[in-house]
C-alpha cells in the first residue's frame, strides 16, 4: 500500500477481556466490533494503524474459578484464551496482536511501572482494614464482597464499583457486606497495602482532560463528575497468590491489583507484535511518538480506569509514553430487555451464536443497534428482521436483480455508457453524497449511522431500478436498460467498499462476483468502473427461518427464567412488594394462534375500562375457540415485551408443569377489571 502524504498514525485498543469465560455479544457491541470496524475503515483509507488486544489474565475471579474447576489459574487462562480467540476469529475481529497479561514480558513491565511510580513518591504503603471471610480463609477484595453502595444506597453494589451510580467504592464502606463466594458475612481484618496517590495527579489530569473537549459527551461527563467528587488513593496491591508479584522486599506474597497490570498489557502486546515481525524496536514508533493517536474502545464500566488511573500511571514513567487520544466508550447492550449478567449466565455467548449463524450477520446487526449514546436492546426477532428485510431484501435483492438481468440479456457484461440520463446522474451523485456521510460517521465511531447509510445506497439503487424499469426498456432500447445496470452496479461497487468494514467477507464476495480489481481502496469509491463481467451469481444473504429464531428465543427465555428462579430462592418479598403487582380479572375476547410459533397465542382481553393485547404460551393446551369468553387472572402492570415480534402487554397467570399448563379461571362471574389480591 502506498504511503499517502498526510498519513496518520493510530494505535487502537479494545479492552482486554478477562480470560475466565467466552465473550458475550454485549462485549462485542461495546468494545470489539466498533474498534474492528474503525480499524478496517482506517486501513481502507491507507492510514498507519495498529490494533492491539489480549486477554486479561490476573485477578481474584480467575484464581477462584480455577480453584473451583480443580485446575491452575494458568491452565484456566490458557483454556479461555483459546476460546476467546476462536470467538474473535468467528466474528472476524482481527487484531494485529492478541497477547495475554500473564506473560513474563507483562510482569516485567508492570513491575517497572510500579517501581517508577514508587520511586517518585506516587505510591505509599498503608495499613488498612479489609473484609476477610473466615469460611473461605481469604481476604475479600473488591468483587468478592457485595453490599449497599455508600454513595447512592443501591443494593448489590460490588466492592470496587457500583453499577447504579458508576462510582468507585472504598470496599470497607459497603453496607451489609456479604462474601460472594460463600454468602457469609465477612469480618474486618488488618492488612498492608500499597496505594496509588491519585490526588497528587489531580492538577495534571485536569489540565490534560481540558484538551479533550472532543471526547464523547457521556465519557467527559462521567470523568468530570468523578474528579469533582474528589480523587481518592487507590490500593493497587492484593492479598492473593495469582498475579504480578509486588517488587518490594516488604511486600512478600502480595500481587499487583489486576487493573494495574491489565492496561500495561496494551504495551506488552505491542512489544510482542514488534518482536514477532522481527523489528523489536518498532513498538516505540507507536508508544513513544506524540503524533500517535491512541484510541481505547471499551464499555462504560471501564471509563474511570482508562481516563484517570491509566493516564496517571503513564504520566510519571521514565519513558515518555503517549496518553490516550480518545476513549469512545459505549453504553450497554441488553438482551430481550434484560441486563446481561455473565455470572448468572444471562447472555448470548459468541461461541453459542456461531454454532447457529454466520458471524457477519451478527456484525451487521450489532453495528445497526450499537449502544453508542444510550443502552440498546438485542432481540432475536429484531436480529431476524435486520437480516431478512435489510441485508437480504434490500442489499441482496439489488445485487441479485441487477446481476440476473445482466446475465439474461447481456451475457453478464456491464459497461459504462457514453452518456447518462439526468436520473442516472443524480442517482450517482446521491450515492457519492451518502459515501461522504459514511466517511464522517466512521471517523466519528458512529457505526450505527454508517450501517444505515450503507443500506441507504442500496435503497437508492432499488428505487432507481424500479423507476427506470429495465424490463420494459429492454424491449425498446437495450442501451437504456444497460445504463440502469451500470448505475446499479456502480452503486453496488461503492457499497462493497464502504460496507466492508462492517461486512468484510460478504463485501469481498460481492467484489469478487463483480470481478472488480482487488485493490479497490476507499478513495476509489468515486471513480466508477469501465467494464465488468459477471459470471457466477450467488445469493449474498440467505434468509433466517422462523424456527431458528424461535429456538434461540426459547433458549434465552429459559435462561431468563432460570435466573429469576435463582433470585426467587434468594429473596423473600414483602407485602409491599406483592402489592406492587396489579392483577385483574380479564375476559378473553379473541384468541389467535401465532402461525410462526408452535406455542404462542395472541389474545385480546377486556379489562373493563380498556382492551389489552397479550401473547401467551398456551396454544398447545388451549384451542383458540375454547379460550373465548374465559375469565382469567392477568398481571396488568408488567413492562411490555415482544414475543416473535408481537407486542405483549401483560401476563396471564397459569399453573405450569413440564408438559402442560392450566389457566387460573374464575369460578364466579366477577366483572372484568376487578382487582385480584
Ligand atoms: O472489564 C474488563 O473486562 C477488564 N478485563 C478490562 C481491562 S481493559 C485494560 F485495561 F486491560
Ligand atoms: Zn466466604
Amino acid at each position: 500500500m502506498s504511503k499517502s502524504k498526510n498519513q496518520e498514525k493510530y494505535l487502537v485498543t479494545s479492552a482486554l477481556p478477562y480470560a475466565n469465560g467466552d465473550l458475550h455479544i454485549g462485549q462485542i457491541a461495546g468494545a470489539y466490533l466498533p474498534a474492528d470496524i474503525f480499524v478496517r475503515y482506517l486501513k481502507l483509507k491507507g492510514e498507519n494503524v495498529l490494533y492491539i488486544c489480549g486477554t486479561d489474565e490476573h485477578g481474584a475471579p480467575i484464581s477462584i474459578k480455577a480453584e473451583a474447576e480443580g485446575i491452575t489459574p494458568q491452565e484456566l487462562v490458557d483454556k479461555y484464551h483459546k476460546i476467546i480467540k476462536k470467538s474473535f476469529k468467528g466474528l472476524e475481529i482481527n487484531f494485529d496482536n492478541f497477547s495475554g497479561t500473564a506473560r513474563p514480558i507483562n510482569d516485567k513491565l508492570s513491575q517497572e511501572f510500579f517501581l517508577n511510580l514508587y520511586n517518585k513518591g506516587y505510591i505509599e504503603k498503608k495499613i488498612s482494614q479489609q473484609f476477610y471471610c473466615e469460611h473461605d480463609k481469604r481476604f475479600l477484595s473488591d468483587r468478592y464482597v457485595e453490599g449497599i453502595c455508600p454513595n447512592c444506597g443501591a443494593e448489590g453494589a460490588r466492592g470496587d464499583q457500583c453499577d447504579s451510580c458508576g462510582k468507585l467504592i472504598e470496599t470497607i464502606k459497603l453496607g451489609n457486606p456479604v462474601c460472594k463466594i460463600c454468602g457469609n458475612t465477612p469480618i474486618i481484618k488488618e492488612t498492608t497495602h500499597w496505594y496509588l496517590n491519585l490526588p497528587k495527579f489531580e492538577n495534571k489530569l485536569k489540565k490534560w482532560l481540558d484538551t479533550k473537549k472532543y471526547w464523547k459527551e457521556n465519557v467527559r461527563n462521567f470523568i468530570l463528575g468523578w474528579i469533582k467528587s474528589g480523587l481518592k488513593e487507590r490500593a493497587i496491591t492484593r492479598d492473593i497468590n495469582w498475579g504480578v508479584p509486588v517488587p518490594l522486599e516488604d511486600a512478600k506474597g502480595k500481587v499487583l491489583y489486576v487493573w494495574f497490570d491489565a492496561p500495561i498489557g496494551y504495551i506488552s502486546s505491542t512489544i510482542e507484535w514488534a518482536e514477532k515481525i522481527g523489528k523489536p524496536e518498532k513498538w516505540k514508533e507507536y508508544w513513544l511518538d506524540p503524533q500517535t493517536k491512541m484510541i481505547h474502545f471499551l464499555g462504560k464500566d471501564n471509563i474511570p480506569f482508562h481516563t484517570i488511573i491509566w493516564p496517571s500511571m503513564l504520566m510519571e514513567q521514565e519513558k515518555e509514553f503517549i496518553l490516550p487520544y480518545d476513549v469512545p466508550a459505549n453504553e450497554y447492550l441488553n438482551i430481550q430487555g434484560e441486563k446481561i449478567s455473565t455470572s448468572r449466565n444471562l447472555a448470548v455467548w459468541v461461541g453459542d451464536y456461531l454454532k447457529y449463524f454466520d458471524g457477519e450477520l451478527l456484525r451487521y446487526v450489532l453495528a445497526a443497534i450499537a449502544p453508542e449514546n444510550k443502552d440498546s436492546d438485542f432481540t432475536w426477532s429484531n436480529f431476524q428482521i435486520k437480516v431478512n428485510s435489510e441485508l437480504a431484501n434490500i442489499l441482496g435483492n439489488l445485487a441479485n436483480r441487477v446481476f440476473t438481468f445482466s446475465k439474461r440479456y447481456f451475457g453478464g457484461v456491464i459497461q459504462k455508457p457514453n452518456e447518462f440520463s439526468e436520473l442516472s446522474q443524480t442517482t450517482l451523485i446521491g450515492a457519492n453524497e451518502i459515501v461522504t456521510e459514511i466517511d464522517e460517521a466512521y471517523s466519528n465511531y458512529q457505526v450505527r449511522k454508517a450501517a444505515k447509510l450503507c443500506l441507504d445506497i442500496a435503497r437508492l439503487g432499488n428505487k432507481y431500478f424500479d423507476e427506470t424499469k429495465p424490463w420494459e426498456k429492454i424491449k425498446k432500447d437495450k442501451n437504456q436498460a444497460a445504463e440502469t445496470l451500470y448505475v446499479c452496479s456502480e452503486l453496488l461497487r461503492k457499497i462493497s467498499i464502504v460496507l466492508s468494514p462492517i461486512l468484510p467477507r460478504k463485501m469481498q464476495e460481492l467484489h469478487k462476483m463483480m470481478n472488480l480489481p482487488v485493490e479497490d481502496l476507499w478513495d476509489k469509491y468515486n471513480d466508477g468502473f469501465e467494464k465488468i463481467h459477471i459470471d457466477k451469481i450467488q445469493p449474498l444473504f440467505a434468509k433466517i427461518d422462523d424456527q431458528d429464531i424461535e429456538k434461540q428465543e426459547k433458549l434465552l427465555a429459559q435462561k431468563i427464567q432460570d435466573r429469576k428462579k435463582k433470585m426467587d430462592h434468594k429473596e423473600e418479598i414483602t407485602y409491599e412488594d406483592f402489592s406492587k403487582m396489579e392483577i385483574r380479572v380479564a375476559t378473553i375476547i379473541s384468541a389467535n394462534r401465532i402461525k410462526r410459533s408452535n406455542k404462542l397465542t395472541k389474545l385480546i382481553l377486556d379489562l373493563g375500562e380498556e382492551k389489552r393485547q397479550i401473547v401467551a404460551g398456551i396454544s398447545k393446551d388451549y384451542s383458540d375457540e375454547e379460550l373465548i369468553g374465559k375469565k382469567i387472572a392477568l398481571l396488568v402492570n408488567l413492562k411490555k415485551i415482544k414475543l416473535m415480534g408481537v407486542e405483549s402487554n401483560g401476563m396471564l397467570l397459569a399453573a405450569n408443569t413440564e408438559d402442560e399448563c392450566s389457566l387460573l379461571i374464575l369460578d364466579k362471574d366477577i366483572p372484568a377489571g376487578s382487582v385480584i389480591s
